[in-house]
């Protein structure tokens, strides 16, 4: 399961990793109390389960609580990539003195996990491995040593983040693999993490990929589903835990395991035909 940026970074605080303080809100109005609550600069982030927010016209500074409830006036019912703004992020501005990359994920073809980090972020990262290889570390992580503060260091060194705050990265980093590892996560991504302008290190977006097989150690985790988003008949399947995929039409395949399903819908596509 996906997470959205406000979920993500609400697993973060929890693990002690540097945030912004918040509130998810569904209306332009909310949106304007929940700027006047700050009290500060805000910036207004659609959420929705998809990247480059920012490119899309999805994230916008507002400098009072009038021009954040215009702000989210504009975002909410946005289209991005598909994926409809029903809720957006007020959040603090921060000023931003320079933008880093990092993430854990499952590196699935070398059989472990893997840390990439780079001290040139905010880019999208597809882009900077093909453009600038040489500036993204990628540091494969044992997953019975894991990541200690001598770990985190040595990822900060590969990735050429400045001395004046590589140590204040590494306990970062640290506590990002603590997240990694005891919410069962697949992919842990902070891009950008960011120095402000007094040296503090802050991730100021979050993508978190939970492992669903690992669900059943998380009770937790059910609450952060969104049943807006969900298709009824497949929550209704999941819920009786059924493996249970839809298909156009009134056709359905429930299946025993993922694998069955999967084959019997290529056989039932196969077999079909348009009418
Ligand atoms: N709280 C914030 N304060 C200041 N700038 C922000 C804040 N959140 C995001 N930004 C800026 O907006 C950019 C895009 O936001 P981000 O959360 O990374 O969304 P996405 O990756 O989907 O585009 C960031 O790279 C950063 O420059
Ligand atoms: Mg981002």
């Amino acid at each position: 399961m996906d997470l959205y940026e406000y979920q993500a970074k609400e697993l973060f605080a929890a693990h002690g990793v540097p945030v912004l303080p918040g509130r998810t809100v569904e209306t332009p109005e909310e949106a304007g109390a929940a700027a006047a609550e700050l009290g500060t600069a805000v910036v207004v982030k659609a959420q929705v389960k998809t990247g480059g927010r920012g490119k899309a016209g999805g994230v916008k500074l507002a400098q009072t609580p009038e021009e954040a409830k215009e702000k989210a006036a504009a975002i909410l019912g946005m289209d991005i990539k598909g994926h409809t703004v029903h809720q957006v992020l007020v959040t603090e501005a921060s000023d931003i003195a320079e933008e880093y990359y990092f993430s854990f994920l499952l590196d699935r073809s070398n059989r472990t996990f893997l840390a990439m980090c780079s001290a040139e972020g905010g880019m999208e990262i597809e882009q900077l491995a093909v453009e600038r290889p040489e500036a993204l570390a990628r540091v494969p992580v044992d997953p019975i040593a894991g990541v200690d503060r001598a770990k985190a260091a040595d990822i900060v060194a590969q990735a050429k983040i400045p001395a004046a705050v590589a140590d204040q990265a590494a306990d970062v980093i640290v506590k990002l693999w603590e997240t990694f590892v005891s919410e069962d996560a697949t992919l842990v991504e902070v891009n950008p993490l960011v120095r402000d302008p007094q040296d503090k290190i802050l991730a100021l977006d979050g993508k978190v990929t939970l492992d669903d097989n690992a669900a059943f150690r998380h009770p937790g985790h059910a609450d952060l589903v969104d049943q807006r988003t969900e298709d009824p008949l497949e929550a209704k399947a999941k819920a009786k835990d059924l493996n249970y995929v839809k298909l156009d039409g009134e056709v359905g395949i429930i299946g025993n395991g993922a694998g069955l399903v999967m084959s019997t819908l290529d056989v039932v596509a196969y077999a079909g035909e348009r009418h």
